[in-house]
């Protein structure tokens, strides 16, 4: 194979109460990533977009990514990847783990599939550590493995893909930057015992009920008393939205990731559109600048474009 061209897809972390543990892939939006080997021990950037991002690999999550691979590889051959970037920098669904998880199964497809998908989660996680100064895979693992992933631990490494029923999910991105390392800065270090009760409660509730596909189960786990309270302040109108949003018929929902895009999941695409119109009506009267979406849950994971 010379070339191979795949979709990243976007992705939601924490699902609410699974902070750094929980992660959901979505069928839109997607980065577009092509690859091939070239003789030089180097990664060759092309951003085919406009968002700015250095082109140097050291400072690219993709290229730390596919540098980390290389290391592991050892014989002397680097790779030239072009990425258009269809999901913003910055906006909370899993833009930088699309860059280095895209990067590292494209280059792995290319070299026939030598490397686990464990494997893969390792070395994209080096692009995790660039944008946000801390390896997490809540974004990097259901962007390679499709569908919703728990990761029970980061060292050593152990991810379970969790089978959901049918959902639909609808994003909001406010059209303001919240920096992941800011978002993390902010976090209490310490938590109180009874608030890790309920969180936890949570979790195994949110899991049981998406393996059960018990939607009301889903909708009552779908709360955060340990991040949100903190990182809500940072997204405008953020409880107003949550409550038009629920009022809308939405099981639940919360910050996507470190924000600030706000996802909601509907059981049906009807109940998905009238949260998209309330998250709309409360930008306007804001006059916020926003993008929406309205997708499923992407159960493959990065795949090759035709
Ligand atoms: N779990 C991470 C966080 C996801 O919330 O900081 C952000 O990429």
């Amino acid at each position: 194979m010379e070339q191979v061209k795949i979709l990243s897809p976007a992705t939601v972390a924490n699902l609410v109460c699974g902070f750094d543990i929980l992660g959901l892939a979505l069928n839109e939006p997607h980065d577009i990533m092509s690859i091939r080997r070239i003789d030089a021990p180097e990664v060759e950037i092309k951003n085919l977009d406009s968002f700015g991002l250095p082109a140097e690999a050291s400072k690219n999550v993709a290229g730390v990514a596919l540098l980390a691979m290389m290391e592991k590889l050892d014989d002397g051959r680097g790779f030239e990847i072009a990425i258009e970037k269809k999901i913003m920098p910055g906006s909370g669904i899993g833009s930088s783990a699309a860059s280095a998880a895209g990067a590292v199964v494209a280059a792995n497809k290319l070299l026939g599939n030598i490397f686990s998908n464990e494997d893969l989660v390792q070395f994209a996680m080096n692009g995790e550590k660039l944008a946000s100064g801390v390896k997490h895979a809540d974004n990097i693992a259901p962007c390679i493995y499709g569908g919703i992933t728990l990761i029970r631990s980061i060292h050593p490494l152990d991810i379970v893909s969790i089978a959901p029923p049918p959902l639909f999910v609808t994003i909001v991105h406010p059209q303001i930057e919240v920096r992941t390392s800011d978002a993390r800065q902010i976090l209490r270090k310490q938590i109180l015992l009874k608030d890790a009760i309920r969180q936890w409660g949570n979790i195994g509730g949110l899991i049981t009920g998406l393996m059960k596909g018990d939607y009301e189960l889903i909708g009552r786990s779908l709360e955060d008393v340990i991040i949100e309270p903190v990182r809500s302040i940072l997204i405008p109108a953020f409880n107003e939205v949550k409550f038009k949003c629920k009022e809308a018929g939405a099981l639940g929902g919360g910050i996507s990731g470190s924000g600030p895009s706000i996802f909601m999941l509907s059981t049906n695409e009807k109940t998905a559109r009238n949260v998209e119109a309330a998250m709309i009506e409360v930008y306007t009267k804001e006059g916020i600048e926003f993008h929406t979406h309205v997708t499923t849950v992407n159960t493959e994971g990065v795949r090759v474009a035709n």
